[in-house]
């Protein structure tokens, strides 16, 4: 019998999106249509196993090699970049990551800058490309309100319907990147597991390699 595939899936903003394709490559995926609150899922056929974690986990449970496949942000993998090969774009989760703060934000301003951010190395790499020192603030969520209350004098951040920003009277002063939800692989299930290359190979098909903008 072929062995099937276990995937790790971001929990939540991309789920949805991944269980579509899995459907349009072929898979019957109706065992997904009553999660409860499950978080292990064997499709009926030993196709497919889908384990349902927090975004940064994906890149645990590939490394240690218990999924062979994961599917995640790009936000997650430059903050966790090793140990795993990063192998398709899906073009779908899209956003971007941005600088964004109050009206009155200087970003001219030669002084030390507070930034405060879920994602201290976009937030470093960025300012150290521009030649600016600031001292980075990490803190887990919600971080639209550091640059209100003066906890920062901006944030680097997600952005994507911009809703956020707005309802906490922030504005975009830059963009950094484009971000999108990304298949992550095991190396060793790469070459040991022969259903994983031909898995990857049909998702290339269904998403095509066309790189598609956020706005
Ligand atoms: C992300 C991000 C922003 C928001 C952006 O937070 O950190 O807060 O989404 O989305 P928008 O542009 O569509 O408004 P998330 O929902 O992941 O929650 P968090 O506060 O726990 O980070």
């Amino acid at each position: 019998m072929t062995k099937g595939i276990t995937i790790a899936l971001t929990k939540g903003r991309i789920e949805q999106a991944t269980i579509d394709l899995l459907e349009q490559a072929g898979f019957d995926m109706t065992f997904m249509a009553d999660k409860g609150r499950h978080l292990i899922f064997d499709s009926p056929d030993g196709a497919i196993r889908l384990l349902l974690v927090k975004a940064p986990d994906v890149t645990i449970y590939v490394r240690h090699g218990v999924a062979e496949v994961g599917v995640v942000g790009k936000d997650v993998l430059i903050e966790h970049p090793t140990g795993y090969l990063e192998m398709l774009d899906l073009n779908f989760g899209l956003c971007k990551f941005a600088v964004a703060s109050t009206a009155d934000y200087a970003p001219s301003d030669h002084k030390r800058k507070r930034i405060a951010t879920k994602y201290p190395t976009v937030a470093k790499n960025h300012f150290a490309q521009k030649g600016e020192d600031v001292e980075i603030i990490s803190i887990q969520g919600s971080v639209e309100i550091a640059p209100v209350i003066g906890l920062a004098d901006a944030i680097v951040d997600i952005v994507e319907t911009g809703s956020t920003l707005v309802a906490n009277g922030l504005e975009i002063y830059e963009d950094i990147c484009r971000i999108s939800a990304r298949i992550i692989v095991n190396k060793a299930a790469l070459k040991n597991n022969p259903a994983v290359l031909p898995f990857i190979q049909t998702l290339e098909g269904l998403v095509g390699d066309r790189e598609v903008a956020f706005k």
